[in-house]
């Protein structure tokens, strides 16, 4: 349905790597911006953005169709498919990976690629990050989520602007079982905590400013190994935060990323590792295929126009975040196979464990009391 409202969608999918999972070829990303640009001409898109983080393309794109729209979402997995076709003729590693289906059937969900839209009327200026990660999973914004909009030690606006005193309101979801619950804070703070400190079971899917039920933030939360039924990659999320007046600061928003906190992911989706903040030309995961990346976009919108990026970590004040994250990396990797470095068995992507097992059954014993 056609809106005055403005809808500000990011959908994302790794549909080749170059080289292996590290990066992107330009020529995927020339395809996308031409069949981008085409649906803008048209008159579906207002605007839109073409970009990447380590393998994944990113289409930033805002209209007036609302979220969850058919002929937007049709227009993502299109681009993906003719991308796909573009990686397979350079032979690129992992073509169309994330294209879990042979068919679109009304919207992206459930079909691999990763979606965070929100649908809202502009503000006077419209100040937007878009955070966009790699080889992490989609509970990897729980931290920063909460910090931005629960912690006074981080976000000075909950404490002393009036605008932002009453709190914000977390809806999670259960990712495991597709339910969600709200969380009213500062109220249910502790709540709230009980859950999403589990990030690979409950993650953070929206954040709503209490007062006026206005949307602040949304993420992608879906899981591919659940969808797929086996593993096919990690689900490198996105996330969207409004900033500014009744919202959390620009530097509130970024400032969570000064801590390289441990998310799962990095070498074949089976692995803890710091998130490293990075500009997008250092988005190439590429030791031990990580540690994993967390690039951040940030655009003034003016009547649905993308005015930007500006590309948020190039900064170096996250100078110091890396360097703890390479010491934190090279710590956690003379961990080699144990854990917790590798993750827990149920949580691995990649395992040999039935193989192994079913191999050695035999052999198990059982032990005298
Ligand atoms: C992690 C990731 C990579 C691959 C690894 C093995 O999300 O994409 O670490 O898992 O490079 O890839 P394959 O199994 O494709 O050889
Ligand atoms: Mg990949
Ligand atoms: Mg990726």
């Amino acid at each position: 349905m056609m809106s005055d409202e403005i809808t500000l969608t990011v959908i994302k999918a790794d549909v080749g790597g170059y080289v292996g999972h590290s990066s992107m070829h330009p020529a995927l990303m020339e395809e996308a911006e031409e069949r981008l640009e085409s649906a803008k001409r048209g008159g579906l898109l207002v605007d839109f953005h073409v970009t990447r983080v380590g393998d994944d393309l990113e289409l930033i794109m805002t209209h007036r169709e609302g979220i969850d729209n058919e002929e937007v979402h049709r227009l993502a997995w299109e681009t993906f498919e003719e991308c796909t076709a573009v990686a397979k003729d350079l032979k690129l590693y992992g073509a169309g990976q994330d294209l879990l289906s042979d068919a679109f059937s009304g919207t992206v969900k459930g079909l691999g690629p990763g979606v965070a839209e929100m649908e809202f009327e502009e503000r006077k200026a419209e100040t937007v990050l878009i955070f966009m990660a790699d080889k992490t999973s989609a509970g990897a914004w729980n931290m920063p989520l909460s910090k931005m909009f629960t912690d006074p030690y981080n976000t000075a606006g909950l404490i002393i602007s009036p605008d932002m005193h009453q709190g914000f309101r977390f809806e999670v979801h259960d990712v495991l079982e597709n339910k969600r619950v709200f969380f009213d804070c500062p109220e249910e703070l502790y709540d709230l905590y009980v859950f999403i400190g589990a990030p690979s079971r409950y993650s953070v899917k929206a954040v709503y400013h209490k007062e006026t039920g206005e949307i602040g933030a949304v993420s992608s939360t879906t899981r591919l190994s659940l969808i797929a039924g086996r593993y096919v990659g990690k689900d490198d999320p996105v996330c969207i935060v409004r900033c500014q007046s009744q919202f959390p600061a620009v530097g509130e928003v970024l400032e969570p990323f000064c801590l390289p906190y441990i998310v799962e992911g990095w070498m074949r989706g089976s692995h803890h590792g710091p998130l490293m903040p990075v500009a997008l030309r250092e988005s190439n995961p590429s030791r031990f295929d990580g540690p994993p990346r967390v690039v951040a976009l940030g655009f003034q919108l003016a009547n649905g126009l993308l005015v930007g990026p500006r590309d948020m970590f190039d900064d170096p004040s996250f100078d110091e975040a890396r360097r703890l994250c390479n010491i934190i990396a090279d710590y956690l990797r003379r961990h080699g196979p144990f854990e917790p470095h590798r993750l827990p068995l149920e949580e691995m992507e990649y395992t040999t464990m039935p193989q192994v097992m079913k191999r050695l059954a035999g052999r198990f014993e059982p032990l005298e009391d």
